[in-house]
């Protein structure tokens, strides 16, 4: 009965600041959260360590069958050891959204991603929550902001904890993400139909995070 669960989807490109809303969204109500990335992520690292090729889809989708991570205080621990950091590298981000295209994988990860909501509610982030894994979610919101404003974002962030960062460069692993995300045959990085659309190129933390709880005073 996981309709009858309040669900608020937000979903959106790379680097859009989806998680940091969601969280703080959850937080003000109350609500679990779901960082739906993190999954494909982690099942894109698992594959990397066990040397299974991002090019064979049926091997990628047996070996996401057997992923049970466990989520335990905001670190993520596979198979025992604690890969929060190591899901967020570069390498991985970039070999995750090729992950991300199987079928089998989206498929195998599904479960996991309805099995998050409980109650007293939840505020999933992703790519397709609104449009494939909760499509009765009551509040849908769809994240955008230019490539060249997420790259800042991103490049303020790297440069802050002290790594080196090419804004240029940044720019183009967004575009070719975007690119991959929203072409893939499978769940397609777009809005669902009954999405409000936000862009948030010109917009602050706190200025979203209010429009999306009035959002949601009004949806529920
Ligand atoms: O949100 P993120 O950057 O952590 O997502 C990592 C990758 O996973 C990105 O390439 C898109 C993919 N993804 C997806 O296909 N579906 C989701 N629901 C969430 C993420």
């Amino acid at each position: 009965m996981t309709d009858r669960i309040p669900v608020i989807t937000l979903d959106g490109p790379a680097a859009s600041g989806k998680g940091t809303i969601a969280e703080r969204v959850a937080q003000a109500l109350g609500f679990h959260y779901l960082d739906s990335g993190a999954l494909y992520r982690i099942a894109t690292l698992n594959a990397l360590r066990k040397g299974v090729p991002l090019d064979d889809a049926a091997a990628l989708t047996a070996a996401a069958e057997q992923l049970a991570p466990v989520f335990e205080g905001g670190r993520i621990l596979l198979e025992g050891e604690d890969v929060t950091t190591a899901i967020r590298s570069e390498g991985v981000s970039a070999a995750t959204s090729r992950v991300a295209v199987v079928p089998g994988v989206r498929a195998a990860l599904f479960a996991l991603q309805k099995n998050a909501a409980r109650h007293p509610g939840l505020v999933a982030d992703g790519r397709d929550m609104g449009t494939v894994v909760f499509p009765d979610a009551p509040l849908k919101v769809f994240m955008t902001a230019s490539a060249r404003v997420r790259a800042e974002r991103r490049y303020k962030q790297l440069i802050g904890r002290g790594e080196t960062a090419d804004l240029e460069a940044l720019t183009r692993d967004l575009e070719e993400r975007d690119r991959r995300d929203s072409q893939r045959a499978t769940a397609p990085l777009r809005p669902a139909e009954d999405a409000k659309v936000l862009d948030t190129s010109e917009m602050g933390i706190e200025e979203v995070v209010k429009k999306v709880l009035l959002w949601w005073d009004e949806a529920r």
